[in-house]
């Protein structure tokens, strides 16, 4: 199958031009001159398939680099499958993910690492990759870590949050993080200082402050700062390219900048809950159905921070100075009936996790209505980045001959309404949307995947097991 996209406005992170893309099976042949002329040979005549896309943006796919699919976590699994939420993914212009497979304390990694294997195979819509978690970090683990890179899960995510479930002490990070530094593997960190949140959380169930609010209050800042500075110091004490998920905090990109200025290989990402939402207007949120515990629905961590305090603001400023590279969603959805609900009367039993793998292009793209971040920048910062940073570049994250047929097409003057009720409803597998009510400029009109035309029109027209396992190299990101 040979389809061209003409009269479209190609945008990669490099900048924007007016040019005509060719994909050839599975991969992007060409990318022409408009009209699609080539030495005087009619390419439009010679194809099977024209997509005219005036007027809207030809974009690399979107690459979601952090999500948590059927994740086991709080007494539960995040709602959503690989084959639902690969889907919704789709439905929002997300051609790959990078999901992470889970380790808990005295669980083999690589026996974890086929497991979810065996949950995504045949069921993605889109291409995935893994990130692996560690929790203990034993000797085998560090032998785990040589064997998964072969394997194509060049990325490994510690703890310093979760005492108990996935929290490493300091000795246990410099461990994973000296091996790092010699097979080249790029660390990843949930920096919140866990010890200290633990403490806050037990004595504000002590005093009765037990609503979702309460959830962002014992998870401060200053947890995040703290952590942040010290993953980056042990980061640089072993020499290992550090990674730091889910930023919340204007404190903690602070630290990254302060790292990033003196040349060290520390690089960050946030998602779009914290550029929009927070403390005061999501966890602080009370309903008729929910009361109080409305707040539920944004338990996430990182927490929602404070708008007073001005995080959202910097989140953005972070996101055009380059202290921040990425913007990734942390996809762990839970359902607010049977799942979210175990946390009544106890913030803390909440499963933590947001849900918008699904809007995440779109919720990105108001950075650029807003005038926030430019066009060029909304790619960089949701595809070419992601690639680069996860060893995926040259295949995914840009619209160039040889790179997979992953392309979205965009239009600008459409019109996005996010949200379950009426008329509205999203492909998520949640009872609720962290984003009901959106109202949004642009929509993603065509998603092809590797050649494949699995979106278009508003219609789904992939199938399960279109997706395939990609094999990450090394970071193509470093210094
Ligand atoms: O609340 C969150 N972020 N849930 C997912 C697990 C994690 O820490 O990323
Ligand atoms: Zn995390
Ligand atoms: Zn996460
Ligand atoms: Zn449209």
């Amino acid at each position: 199958m040979k389809t061209l996209i003409t009269n479209g406005t190609v945008v990669n992170a490099t900048g924007v031009a007016s040019a005509d893309v060719l994909i050839d099976g599975e991969t992007i042949a060409a990318v022409l001159a408009p009209g699609s002329a080539l030495l005087g040979f009619d390419v439009a005549a010679n194809v099977d398939r024209v997509i005219d896309a005036r007027g809207k943006y030809v974009i690399p796919g979107g690459i979601d680099a952090h999500t948590h699919m059927e994740m086991p976590f709080g007494g539960t699994f995040a709602s959503d499958t690989f084959e639902t939420g690969t889907r919704a993914a789709a439905w929002g212009g997300t051609t790959s993910i990078v999901d992470f497979v889970v380790q808990y304390a005295g669980e083999n990694i690589l026996d974890q690492y086929q497991l979810w294997h065996q949950k995504a195979a045949g069921n993605c819509a889109i291409d995935y990759g893994f990130h692996q978690i560690l929790s203990d970090v034993q000797d085998s683990s560090l032998t785990a870590m040589d064997e998964l890179l072969n394997e194509g899960v060049s990325s490994f995510k510690l703890f310093m949050a979760y005492k108990g479930v996935f929290l490493s002490d300091d000795g246990q990070i410099v461990k994973a993080m000296q091996r790092a530094s010699e097979n080249g593997a790029l660390m990843m960190m949930h920096a919140e200082n866990g010890s200290v949140i633990d403490l806050l959380v037990q004595q504000s169930i002590a005093r009765g402050d037990t609503s979702p609010y309460f959830h962002g209050t014992t998870r401060p800042w200053q947890a995040e700062e703290e952590a942040t500075h010290r993953a980056i110091m042990l980061a640089n004490l072993t020499g290992a390219p550090l990674y730091i998920v889910h930023v919340s905090a204007k404190q903690a990109v602070e630290q990254i900048a302060i790292a990033r200025d003196r040349g060290q290989n520390v690089f960050a990402e946030t998602c779009p809950q914290y550029l929009y939402l927070s403390l005061e207007e999501q966890l602080g949120a009370s309903s008729e159905q929910w009361g109080d515990f409305e707040g539920a629905k944004w338990v996430c961590s990182t927490p929602l921070r404070s708008r007073a305090e001005g995080h959202q603001h910097h989140m953005w400023q972070g996101l055009r100075t380059n202290d921040l590279q990425i913007i990734s969603t942390d996809h762990c959805p839970f359902c607010m009936k049977g799942q979210k609900d175990m946390g009544i009367g106890d913030f803390s039993k909440i499963p933590n996790g947001i849900g918008s793998v699904e809007h995440r292009m779109d919720l990105i793209y108001q950075g650029v209505v807003m005038g926030e971040i430019s066009l060029p920048r909304w790619v960089e910062l949701t595809s070419t980045t992601p690639a680069r940073m996860f060893g995926m570049y040259g295949k995914k994250g840009v619209i160039q001959p040889g790179a997979d047929g992953d392309v979205v097409i965009y239009d600008p003057n459409g019109h996005t309404s996010i949200g379950v009720g009426e008329g509205r409803s999203h492909h998520m597998n949640m009872d609720y949307s962290a984003w009901e009510g959106y109202e949004i400029d642009g929509h993603v009109d065509t998603v092809i995947s590797r050649g494949k035309v699995i979106v278009d029109d508003n219609s789904y027209l992939g199938t399960k097991g279109d997706g395939k396992y990609f094999k990450r190299g090394l970071s193509q990101y470093l210094i």
